[in-house]
């Protein structure tokens, strides 16, 4: 049995406790809360003990808190960090240096400059072995999560035939359950984004992939539009699509209207928290131009990185085999009856629309 707490309870943390807390090798050791609002009730409600920073501990005077996150992660395994991009960085120098702590850090970190928090970005589709033995790893964010996914079995298949990949990505302006931040009525851009070097840094630098990222006003997901051009004519749209028949975490679609068609339908069945956990690829907006493949697949932008995290644990802190890890993941996520159901839904209403 392994000790792991939960830096932080937003739209990422409250997720991976959630999960972990079903995880019989796992004792969640609290969880870490920062201001005093209605989330605090939320966590106690759910079972999860709610530690607060020291210096702020009497804003918690009117809750039931159970001590202070200085005094409890030094007998933990692994702190999960999940903390708004940046904080991360100073809980690693304040909190998880110096006590010597492992932890898992999310996307919205860095791993080069000077505030680096890791030089390692997980993706269990990748690298899965190499998270053994580090002190801090950083589970890269939903968009780099879900270009590996894409991109990794295109490279086994077709290797040095790929001359590019160029992607845009619409990423989405909050979060479902985000009340804080107001949704402008406005596209806007991002100068040198992070997704480039990250994919880069664990898919290597020589993968010639070319980024450009807008935020659109929507809460509901993100979609990549992804052309992948080939040395020579490209391959059919089917064999596209056939690659990704067996991949974990990859839906293929048909007949999806948009986003939040996806996230209705997630809600309906009760899926947990609303999220499919993975990307789906939008069949039949895949097309073929010469040499070029066009791909479309959106990205459940605060469920892919959740099980992710869980298989993140379990190389740091079990070094466990990777198809064990997958099986454990598995027993709580669902992904293979999530992704069974997401495909049949969506093809048999296109079938019923002929
Ligand atoms: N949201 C997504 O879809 C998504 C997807 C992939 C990766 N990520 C990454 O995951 C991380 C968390 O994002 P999020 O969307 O979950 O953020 P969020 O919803 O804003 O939640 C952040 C949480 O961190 C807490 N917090 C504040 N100061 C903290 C500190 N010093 N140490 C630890 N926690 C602190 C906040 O506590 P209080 O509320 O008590 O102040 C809040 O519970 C970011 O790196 C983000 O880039 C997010």
């Amino acid at each position: 049995m392994k000790r792991v707490f939960v830096n932080g309870y937003g739209s990422i943390g409250s997720r991976i406790i959630q999960f972990i807390a079903d995880d019989r090798d796992i004792e969640v050791a609290g969880v870490g809360k920062y201001s005093p609002d209605e989330k605090v009730g939320d966590a106690i409600s759910r079972g999860f003990k709610v530690f607060v920073p020291k210096n702020k501990i009497d804003h918690f005077k009117n809750f039931d808190i159970s001590g202070t996150i200085e005094d409890n992660i030094s007998d933990c395994d692994l702190v999960i960090d999940a903390s708004p991009g940046g904080i991360g960085y100073e809980n690693k120098k304040a909190l998880y240096e110096p006590r010597n702590i492992r932890a898992i850090f999310q996307g919205g970190e860095k791993i080069t400059g000077e505030k680096t928090v890791a030089s390692f970005i997980f993706n269990s589709r990748v690298n899965y072995e190499k998270a053994f033995d580090k002190q801090f790893a950083m589970q890269g964010s939903c968009n780099v999560t879900g270009m590996g996914r894409i991109i990794q079995p295109l490279k086994e298949k077709y290797g040095k035939k790929i001359k590019r990949l160029d992607a845009t990505l619409l990423r989405r302006w909050a979060d479902l359950e985000d009340s804080k931040t107001i949704v402008k009525d406005s596209i806007e851009w991002s100068y040198n984004p992070h997704h480039d070097e990250d994919v880069k840094s664990y898919m290597g630098v020589d993968t010639p992939l070319f980024i450009r990222a807008f935020k659109v006003p929507t809460r509901q997901m993100h979609v990549h539009a992804m052309d992948v051009r080939f040395d020579g004519p490209a391959p059919s749209a089917e064999e596209i699509i056939n690659l990704y028949k067996n991949e974990y975490g990859v839906a293929t679609l048909y007949g999806v209207k948009g986003t939040k068609d996806i996230r209705d339908y997630a809600e309906s069945i009760k899926f947990s928290f609303k999220d499919t956990n993975m990307i789906h690829i939008h069949a039949d907006l895949t097309e073929v131009q010469d040499d070029v493949v066009k791909l479309t697949y959106s990205d459940d932008q605060t469920g892919i990185v959740v099980p992710e995290n869980h298989l993140l644990m379990q190389a740091m802190l079990f070094k466990r085999k990777k198809e064990d890890a997958f099986r454990h993941t598995e027993e709580l996520f669902h992904m293979y009856e999530k992704k069974r159901m997401l495909e049949a839904h969506f093809k048999e209403r296109i079938n019923n629309t002929v």
